[in-house]
């Protein structure tokens, strides 16, 4: 009687125990239930931050993971062993695939591993356990109403200049854009037309405690970088998103976006890319067209002259409404990469863009790879001609102090410059196409007209226009081989150009 007393005592006691431990959160320990944060310093003095919002129950965890500019809803867990669990998650984005997070606690740290894209390489953090609802997804702002947004009277012809991203990517800093500045003017480039020298992502720190952003390490000071880019006769561009990160990962301009037009104006910056991506998270697709314009409307009020560069990958058809928003250009398709394949697949794809460009407005294929090593310089003038005939923005893309003759001179072909910034602004189009050859033609200010052949197959190939085809009563009068720098005397009815592989060749005719 006494021992079952006992015992019975010892269990009412132990169970005690157990709930208070409880209560202490003590036997939460084998549960991942909570709000975590793990940080990760970069070298630029940015602070990566991965937040785990968990729920368990059993065995089953639900939730979401923050990591940069995506959430990710947690739509499945697997538990693997004691405390440790396989989480899948999804960004609920368009064609977003499934990714797996593993999670284990050790102790009072959560340790996760992935790798969020295929290709990425594994990233393994420590999270610690944070107050409820930190890192969860910012509400959303609602939208303005739509309006126009008068035009700024800026980019008259598409915007020249550099972009740091193709070549440097977060790698760009102080001292290279500097660099990049005074090797646009030595190398001749600011005189054949090249005038933005742009900072794209990575720039970012954080925001002080008025809500101002603040520059990272790799930018001590904006205003002095500025101004030296300015001292070289030469214009300054930044880059922000209208999320609350950039694509890199980077503070973006949530809610801070009439603040930072001032910043920006302040710094004396010339030229704005506002990139959609974490904007994704917070908005639809249907909510762009407001969210370009409230940004477009804080640039009008702060006194500058600001090109406003959209940057959200030819989503919503943008061309239609780009120049509303206050927009100069608009990107047009999703990021270039430096290869045949990708500039081919952009640029040939711009056809039915045409009537979209114009003066003030324009189709942006993204950024241009000349230079950048993984196309042949014949290919490059391919990229080159193309662009030009699409009216399109020509951002270098490539590292500008050392680039060889080569790429400098396909990047300073006044003759084909020309053509890109002809005043007119007619976007070209495709003449004609026959197996892999096309012939593309562009009309000129003053009666004039660009036609380029090109050559997308693997041999030369001869390519024929008939002058009637391209509009032409008879051969034109005067003709010139924009490649050749050479004026041509033609006759008969057609023009037949053999043109190399992957090749092009351009003229400009005038009847
Ligand atoms: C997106 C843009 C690129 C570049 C990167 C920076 O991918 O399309 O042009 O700005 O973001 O993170």
């Amino acid at each position: 009687m006494v021992t079952q007393r006992y015992s019975e005592d010892l269990l009412r006691k132990t169970q005690l125990l157990i709930l208070l431990a409880c209560t202490l959160q003590v036997c939460m320990a084998a549960d991942v239930t909570g709000n975590w944060l793990a940080t990760e310093e970069q070298s630029d003095g940015t602070v990566r931050r991965t937040y785990l919002d968990l729920k368990q129950e059993g065995s089953n965890v639900t939730g979401t993971v923050s990591l940069r500019y995506n959430y990710f809803d947690i739509k499945g867990s697997t538990p693997q062993g004691a405390d440790a669990y396989t989480l899948t998650v999804n960004s609920g984005r368009p064609n977003a695939r499934d990714m797996n997070i593993n999670i284990k606690l050790v102790g009072d740290e959560l340790q996760v591993d992935s790798r969020f894209r295929p290709n990425a390489p594994p990233s393994h953090v420590v999270a610690h356990r944070v107050a409820a609802g930190e890192g969860a997804k910012p509400a959303r702002l609602p939208v303005p109403e739509l309006h126009k947004v008068p035009y700024n009277g800026l980019a008259k012809t598409p915007p020249m200049g550099w972009n740091s991203w193709n070549k440097f990517a977060g790698k760009v800093d102080d001292a290279g854009v500097r660099a990049a500045a005074d090797a646009m003017v030595a190398s001749g480039m600011k005189d054949a037309g090249y005038q933005y020298i742009n900072i794209d992502d990575t720039w970012q720190l954080d925001r002080d405690a008025q809500g101002n952003i603040r520059p990272n390490k790799k930018f001590p000071d904006m205003k002095a970088l500025a101004d030296y880019v300015h001292s070289k006769g030469l214009k300054i561009g930044i880059y922000s998103s209208p999320g609350p990160n950039t694509c890199a990962g980077y503070e973006g301009s949530y809610g801070h976006e009439l603040q930072d037009a001032r910043t920006y104006a302040a710094w004396g910056i010339d030229y704005l890319k506002y990139d959609w991506c974490g904007a994704s998270n917070i908005y639809k697709d249907e909510d762009m067209q407001a969210v370009y314009q409230k940004m477009g409307d804080a640039l009008r009020q702060v006194g500058r002259p600001i090109v406003f560069s959209l940057c959200q990958y030819g989503r919503s058809d943008v061309w239609k409404w780009g120049p509303d928003v206050g927009g100069n250009l608009w990107r047009t398709t999703g990021d270039i990469r430096d290869s045949w394949d990708s500039m081919t697949k952009i640029g040939f794809n711009q056809n039915d863009l045409a009537p979209y460009a114009g003066p003030g407005h324009w189709n942006d294929p993204d950024m241009l790879e000349i230079g950048n090593g993984h196309m042949t310089d014949t290919e490059y003038q391919t990229h080159m001609s193309l662009w030009s005939m699409l009216a399109a923005p020509l951002l270098a893309g490539n590292d500008l102090q050392n680039q060889t003759k080569e790429t400098l001179a396909i990047l300073t072909n006044r003759d084909v410059i020309a053509i890109d910034q002809d005043a007119a602004g007619k976007q070209g189009k495709r003449l004609s196409q026959s197996g892999e050859s096309e012939v593309w033609i562009r009309d000129l200010s003053n009666g004039g007209k660009a036609i380029a052949f090109f050559n997308r197959g693997g041999q030369t190939a001869d390519i024929t226009v008939k002058w009637s085809d391209a509009g032409l009563k008879s051969a034109p009068k005067k003709a010139r081989d924009l490649w050749l720098h050479q004026d041509l005397k033609v006759k008969g009815d057609e023009y037949k150009a053999s043109v190399p592989s992957h090749g092009v060749v351009m003229l400009r005719v005038h009847a």
